[in-house]
């Protein structure tokens, strides 16, 4: 299985204060989860992680799943490309981009849509990297691995920056995780609560005023 950061049921994170955090969300946070610079280093180590595994031989497309993994997969694709200039062996990679959607408010709808992104026809044949910012149930990540592979891809690995300890999981699980996280809702670092807090650099939790604040009313 998958190595990954723990954070654990109990972890306190840290005080925003001790953080830049925009003003405009200040009020609206509990803690300081992930702060940015961690997010970076586990990257950094993911990226390594990912070019051992993949080889040298072969090109690979690299699936960003919009718009929550968008941050996550620039970062990454830029640590994946530095290894591939500073040394002497190398592959291409072309980039394409999904993008779906599920949740609205803090729970999933159970409808996941893909509403737009590139032709899957471009996946045919190769190797592919799909990224993801969050596993939480795993049901959109099994819906959009059902996809792709009617595209008969040489071979699919999926990288999520974080996956969720939830007793909702169908039991999914990537090939690469960057952290593991406790049961809570978390946002930032292009990670969303309604489309809000993408414009944050550090993973956060979310606290009860945060969320009505920028719920979306039930129709
Ligand atoms: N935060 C943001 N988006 C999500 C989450 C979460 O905790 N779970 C699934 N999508
Ligand atoms: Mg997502």
């Amino acid at each position: 299985m998958a190595d990954y950061v723990k954070i654990a049921d109990d972890e306190k994170g840290f005080d925003l204060s001790m953080f830049c955090v925009p003003k405009h969300y200040e009020d609206d946070l509990e803690r300081v989860y992930i702060p940015h610079g961690l997010i970076m280093d586990r990257t950094e180590r993911l990226a390594r992680n990912i070019v051992n595994d993949f080889g040298y031989e072969e090109p690979i497309v690299a699936l960003c799943v919009l718009k929550g993994g968008y941050r996550f997969f620039g970062d990454l694709l830029n640590y994946i490309s530095a290894l591939n200039r500073n040394t002497d062996r190398s592959f291409q990679m072309s980039v394409d981009f999904i993008r779906l959607k599920s949740y609205q408010n803090d729970q999933a709808t159970g409808k996941i849509q893909v509403i737009g992104g590139d032709n899957l026809e471009n996946l045919r044949g190769k190797n592919v990297m799909i990224v993801e910012d969050i596993i939480d149930t795993g049901k959109t990540m099994l819906k959009l691995l059902d996809l792709v592979k009617d595209y008969n891809p040489k071979k699919v690995r999926v990288v999520s920056l974080l996956v969720k300890r939830t007793p909702h999981s169908v039991g999914y699980r990537p090939d690469y995780i960057g952290f593991e996280v406790p049961d809570k809702f978390v946002v930032g670092y292009a990670l969303d609560y309604n489309e809000f807090f993408r414009d944050l650099n550090h993973v956060c939790v979310v606290n009860e005023k945060g969320k009505e604040k920028y719920a979306i009313p039930k129709s």
